[in-house]
């Protein structure tokens, strides 16, 4: 049966780590062009929302392994003129052999999966970010080796990369401090669940001093995420505290590590000194997408 990539918690511990030891091993195997075991293969890139990193990293990660893809905007597609889900998934499990789906609501990737005969993979909704996660977690791993022992912060909005952090924070069993202002935390659907399954603390805070205190990792992303625009200039004002800068960053381990998914607001999130300080890894973490990508693509397209 095809096996579809909606949410972290569509795979277990060893699936993840399965992934991650792939996309170390396509890391380092990284001038080996003669592996190409998708030739004869094509993905579709449906994309209602803008993207640089993710849709550039799967094209490239598809080229590499020997397959093609086909980048389908919705604006040009039937789906812009009401064309069901359904019939959508339906006919282009016909022509393709996978789905890559970045769009708003978690249940417009979820009725495309039921449907298709292929695996569909989030690229990205309003809930969830999964693939960005496991670069995320990719990246800890090489920079600081196995997660268990780790404290990982995370700073700012409880958005769709919270939510797939949490859901890895529950799954792989490291402890996660998540500092957000009252009202903008991650979604109750999202944290109970991992709460109960947790072996590790997860542990919301308001003052992001008590999160980031000794952390190994500190994360942080955007204040409005697409779709927000017309909150932008309020969450502008509530999440000014929330600032990972430089004095923040004083309080977690010497050695602690930054991570952004990127597009980042230099001055709002975070500072540019920290930014491209010697603590971030953030073009690392963005590297990461394209090997991670060549392996969930190398491992769920059949
Ligand atoms: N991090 C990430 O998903 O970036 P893009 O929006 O550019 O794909
Ligand atoms: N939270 C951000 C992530 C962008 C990669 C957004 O959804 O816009």
């Amino acid at each position: 049966m095809k096996k579809d990539l909606l949410g972290i918690n569509d795979l277990t511990k060893e699936d993840m780590k399965a992934i991650i030891a792939r996309a170390i091993a396509f890391k380092k195997d990284k001038g080996n062009t003669s592996y190409r075991p998708l030739v004869g293969k094509t993905i579709g890139l449906i994309f209602e929302k803008a993207s640089t990193r993710t849709r550039v990293s799967f094209e490239a990660a598809m080229f590499q392994l020997g397959g093609n893809v086909t980048f389908l905007s919705t604006r040009d597609t039937q789906l812009a003129r009401q064309e069901p889900l359904a019939d959508t998934a339906r006919v282009l499990s016909r022509y393709l052999d996978g789905l890559v789906v970045r769009t708003f609501a978690q249940e417009t990737v979820e009725e495309l999966a039921n449907h298709a005969t292929i695996p569909v993979i989030n690229g990205l909704t309003d809930l969830y970010h999964p693939c960005q996660i496991l670069s995320d977690v990719m990246t800890v791993i090489e920079k600081k080796g196995a997660m268990e022992d780790l404290k990982v912060a995370w700073v700012g909005d409880g958005n769709n990369v919270a939510h797939s952090w949490i859901e890895a924070a529950a799954t792989l069993g490291f402890s996660l401090s998540l500092a957000c202002p009252g009202g903008y935390g991650p979604q109750p659907e999202v944290l109970e669940p991992a709460l109960k399954k947790a072996q590790k603390p997860i542990l919301p805070f308001e003052d992001p001093a008590k999160a980031v205190e000794g952390a190994d990792v500190i994360n942080t992303d955007v204040w409005a995420s697409m779709g927000q625009e017309d909150e932008a200039a309020e969450r502008q004002k509530v999440f000014r505290p929330y600032q990972v800068n430089s004095e923040l960053l004083r309080l977690a381990k010497g050695d602690a590590i930054v991570l952004h998914c990127l597009p980042a607001h230099r001055g709002e999130e975070i500072t540019a000194e920290v930014l491209e300080g010697p603590q971030s890894v953030v073009f690392d973490q963005a590297e990461n997408k394209l090997h991670v990508h060549k392996a969930i693509l190398a491992m769920m397209i059949k």
